[in-house]
């Protein structure tokens, strides 16, 4: 395969510190250093530092990402993640996830504004859209096409669906995006998504979470 291959492990909120060590231990070994792969884990914020030493510590070819992070600069907003800390470890984060905006209400707006505070201090936005209609901020880069229908249902959209959808959101909003496809990714259906022309890798959530999984994930990339 010669095209950049992105797969993004999403823990969502699952993983105590010593569960993300042993995942890291497991899966770091496995993941070949090959320049058109990258492999980025976006655990929860509390396991970052620990996970982002532990990669560091095995020499493996992993990028930590977060899931979230603040419409708000640094400063009094109590409880958030603001993009300046977050960069002292992370150069991703997850942005607009369809949980976040149906659990918390999230709008394009607030999401617009954790795009503009990622860019400010270096992070890359992997903006989730749920379809063609989704506000892309002008910034993007890294769009994951996500239908709700297909997330944690075991019912992945089809691969030529997914990257119609990709076409059609290279279309509106730049043929420089980079998508990737979301939604019940396995080891066994990876490949199939990673085939169509118009996506460049997965986002995954589920299946991301038990270590022997994920190496087959990674391996069918080879
Ligand atoms: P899933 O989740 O792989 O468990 O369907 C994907 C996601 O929500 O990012």
């Amino acid at each position: 395969m010669d095209k950049k291959i992105w797969i993004v492990a999403n823990w969502k909120s699952n993983k105590t510190i010593a569960q993300a060590l042993d995942w890291v231990e497991q899966v770091g070994p496995n993941i070949p250093k090959v320049d058109h792969l990258e492999v980025i884990i976006c655990p929860p914020v509390v396991d970052l530092d620990e996970v982002k030493k532990a990669i560091i510590v095995g020499n493996f070819p992993l990028e930590v990402g977060a899931q979230d992070l603040s419409a708000f600069d640094v400063g009094a907003h109590t409880g958030e993640e603001a993009a300046k800390i977050l960069s002292q470890l992370v150069g991703f984060s997850i942005i607009g996830h369809s949980e976040r905006r149906q659990e918390l209400g999230e709008t394009d707006q607030m999401i617009s504004e954790k795009v503009d505070q990622a860019l400010k201090y270096g992070i890359t936005s992997i903006l989730c859209v749920q379809g063609v209609e989704t506000f892309i901020p002008e910034a993007v880069r890294l769009v994951a096409y996500e239908p709700i229908f297909a997330i944690g249902t075991g019912h992945p959209d089809t691969p030529e669906n997914a990257n119609q959808v990709a076409q059609q959101i290279k279309t509106k909003a730049g043929s420089e995006l980079e998508v990737l496809y979301g939604g019940s990714v396995t080891s066994e259906n990876i490949k199939s998504f990673l085939d169509q022309p118009d996506l460049s890798g997965v986002l995954v959530g589920g299946a991301s979470l038990d270590p022997q999984e994920f190496i087959k994930i990674v391996k069918a990339t080879a």
